[in-house]
């Protein structure tokens, strides 16, 4: 049919590698996962989300004076803040406006503000980035507020990212360990090799569009169920399921059932997400804060059953929502989060896009007719 017939197709893109990338690495075997040469386990012991970021953008640590002119810059005021015509804007929405479809259509009017709007050189980028990087937070804890009917919270520039974002949510300081939790959370989201939002993303940064178009492209694609969308579907299951005792019995029927199980498989691992097991960690130490652990022991009872049954193992999604839930956060508001994190690998991967850009055009397997024959609209 075409030249692109003699190519072997392969579903979903499966295996399938469309360029060269210094940001990410993903060993599916062993179960690794490293942002730049750098194992994601030793960036969760010692390193913060603020300087992730750096490390993502730029391609290396930060020195000490280069790691506080970034943090800076991500908690300053003038970048965390929000237009107040933006507020004004998300006052309009009708309340059952989901925090994702908010954000989606925040990012979207930020660019309108941004004064580096039509510069798509790398020095703008960057600035867009942490821009970006700075509002997300504050927008989605701006939702959260307006669509409970309370004052937003103003970011405070004292605090570092995750612990603002959770000041600005609850207007009250966060717990240590609270903070300690989410900031872990944001490393481990902030990258994942070509995931479909990231892969969405560079396609429409090699249109030569610019870094708030990629955004909102990798937003829409983490929106879905089978993205980051998978953690917010596991809580619901958590609820629905209750009591622990319940979880063995509900988990084999939804198998046996041939029911989709969220938070359980990968394109890329065939072991457990390395991930998962720092996530499961948090949870469990915040549940036992909180005085709660029941969401991890039916996560735990699903996680033997599915593994064992299935051989697909917890991913990412299966624990972060337990760890959320225990401070207090939403359902609703797990994949925003995630999205919080993952504008840091986005960015990234657009500066690299822009960096060595081709037009990401891949071809169709064509199966349609070829012979139609046009008949005229009075005659059909
Ligand atoms: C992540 C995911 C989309 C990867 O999908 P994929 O690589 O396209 O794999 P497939 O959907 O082709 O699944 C391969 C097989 O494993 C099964 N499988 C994969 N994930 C499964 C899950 N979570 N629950 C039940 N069965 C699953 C499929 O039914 C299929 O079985 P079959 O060959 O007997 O039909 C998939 O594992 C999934 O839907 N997981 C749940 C959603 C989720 O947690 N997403 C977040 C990912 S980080």
């Amino acid at each position: 049919m075409s030249d692109a017939a003699a190519n072997p197709l392969k579903a979903g893109l499966e295996d399938v590698v469309v360029s060269t990338s210094d940001i990410c690495f993903i060993d599916g075997h062993k179960g690794r996962l490293l942002y730049r040469g750098f194992d994601v386990d030793d960036l969760v012991a010692q390193s913060t989300f603020e300087e992730v970021t750096y490390l993502l953008w730029y391609g290396k640590l930060p020195s000490r004076k280069e790691l506080d002119a970034h943090v800076k810059a991500l908690s300053s005021t003038a970048n965390r803040k929000l237009p107040p015509k933006l507020i004004t804007m998300l006052r309009q929405l009708p309340k059952k406006t989901t925090p994702m479809e908010v954000l989606r259509t925040g990012v979207s009017a930020l660019s309108a503000f941004d004064p580096d709007a039509a510069d798509n050189s790398r020095e703008a980028t960057l600035r867009k980035s942490i821009r970006l990087t700075a509002q997300m937070p504050t927008l989605v804890a701006a939702w959260e507020r307006i669509r409970r009917g309370k004052p937003v919270v103003a970011p405070n520039p004292k605090l570092s990212l995750s612990g603002n974002f959770l000041y600005m949510m609850t207007g009250k300081k966060p717990t240590e360990l609270a903070t300690k939790t989410f900031d872990v959370a944001l490393i481990l989201h902030a990258d994942h090799e070509f995931n479909a939002s990231t892969f969405a993303a560079r396609v429409t940064a090699a249109t030569l569009s610019d870094v708030h178009s990629g955004v909102v492209s990798g937003i829409g694609a983490l929106k879905g169920p089978l993205h980051g969308g998978a953690n917010e579907q596991v809580m619901l299951m958590v609820q629905k399921i209750k009591d622990p005792a319940k979880a063995d019995a509900w988990i084999r029927q939804a198998l046996a059932d041939k029911a989709r199980i969220m938070g359980f498989g990968h394109r890329v691992y065939r072991v457990e997400d390395p991930r998962a097991k720092h996530l499961k960690r948090l949870a469990l130490e915040l549940g036992q804060q909180a005085g709660s652990t029941v969401n991890i022991q039916i996560l735990d009872i699903m996680a033997g059953v599915v593994s064992a049954a299935k051989h697909i193992f917890p991913n990412v999604d299966l624990y972060s929502g337990a760890a959320y839930a225990s401070m207090g956060i939403s359902t609703d508001q797990f994949t925003p989060i995630f999205a919080m994190s993952r504008v840091a690998g986005w960015a990234a991967h657009i500066l690299e896009q822009h960096g060595n850009n081709r037009l990401i055009r891949p071809r169709s397997d064509y199966t349609g007719a070829t012979d139609a024959k046009y008949v005229p609209l009075a005659e059909r």
